[in-house]
């Protein structure tokens, strides 16, 4: 062999060991490929229970019976599922709600549910809990946001509630006559909604005029105290009254005894909510009809809080049925009232 020959060769063989030396000749021993259940259980996360479940109630406050027994139905719900409920009373203050969500991200709850105490104001925070993964779910009272903010509203159709107010007032007043309004939480949803179905349906040819409107903040103090004032400036040209619920109703009919009318004759009267004070108030012949407002929230909201957790698709509203009762069905229905 020429030298030339056998240094090419050499060159050869010393390249040859380099390569092998970093691995490169050597091909790819085969992944080995995990089945496909595997997979798939390796990438989705598990279903969520309700024992698994933490979250984030930031309630409005106590300012009705309404309000009362819909703390009770979420409570009692949580505990009944084993759902973690961290829950807090704002006492009707939208600052201490702000401040409550803020703390359930910060808690890193799963869900935040929030019933409005007005309807503006709530930007901010809910695309805080949004950045945060956290899904809001509004119940009871909705918010003027846009809709990619909250996963569903669960409550009732205020408006709807206002109508039929209305249509019982034209009812009772066929002939029209002079309302007076004991208007909800001022900027709350109830109050605006209920304002303007009760409008929608008593607008037009029905004679009704609404001669005064003023907040009683969803309250029977205020409502009694509102009413006084009422009776004051119209006294006996008040033919009847409509309150956006039954608390205030019911301390309107204590100012209208204390001025020397029978409330449900003397001044008709038709309210919201339904609760058992109302029912109590139509046997005693004080109140003409209340329109149901159904506060027994907690089991819908603890099956959409789970399903939305686990990534099931909700309806964006999830409205709540109720009827109109009058004074001829109280007695038999009052045993049966929950609320
Ligand atoms: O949002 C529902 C309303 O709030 C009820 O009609 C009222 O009683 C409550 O306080």
């Amino acid at each position: 062999m020429k030298l030339s020959r056998f240094l090419l060769l050499i060159a050869v063989l010393i390249a040859a060991l380099a390569v092998a030396a970093c691995g490169g000749a050597a091909p790819a021993a085969p992944k080995e490929e995990a089945a496909p259940q595997e997979e798939a259980a390796a990438e989705a996360p598990a279903e969520k229970t309700y024992e698994d479940l933490v979250v984030g109630y930031a309630q409005i406050g106590a300012e009705s019976e309404w309000r009362t027994a819909n703390t009770a139905s979420i409570k009692e719900e949580a505990e009944k599922l084993g759902v973690e409920l961290k829950f807090s009373d704002a006492q009707q203050k939208q600052e201490n709600q702000i401040k409550a969500i803020r703390s359930f991200i910060a808690q890193q709850v799963d869900v935040i549910g929030v019933s409005p105490v007005v309807e503006t104001g709530w930007e901010t925070v809910f695309q805080e809990a949004k950045d945060a993964g956290i899904p809001v779910i509004l119940v009871d009272r909705r918010a003027d946001v846009p809709e990619e903010l909250y996963v569903t509203y669960l409550g009732s159709d205020f408006v709807e509630e206002g109508r039929k107010a209305g249509d019982v007032m034209m009812d009772l007043l066929p002939e029209g006559g002079n309302v007076v309004e004991l208007v909800g939480t001022v900027g709350s949803a109830p109050a605006n909604d209920r304002a303007k179905g009760f409008r929608e349906a008593v607008e037009g040819e029905s004679g009704i005029e609404i001669i005064a409107s003023q907040s009683g903040d969803f309250t029977r103090a205020k409502g009694k105290e509102v009413m006084e004032a009422f009776l004051k400036t119209h006294g006996e040209d008040i033919d009847a009254l409509y309150a956006h619920n039954d608390d205030m109703a019911i301390g309107a009919i204590q100012a209208i005894e204390e001025y020397g009318l029978k409330p449900g004759e003397d001044i008709l009267i038709v309210s919201i909510d339904a609760v058992r004070g109302a029912f109590e108030a139509m046997i005693a012949g004080k109140l003409n009809c209340t329109v149901e407002c159904n506060p027994l929230l907690g089991p819908q909201f603890y099956d959409l809080a789970l399903k939305v957790v686990n990534g099931e698709t909700v309806d964006k509203w999830v409205p709540s049925e109720e009827s109109v009762y009058f004074p001829e069905q109280a007695e038999a229905l009052l045993p049966e009232r929950k609320y």
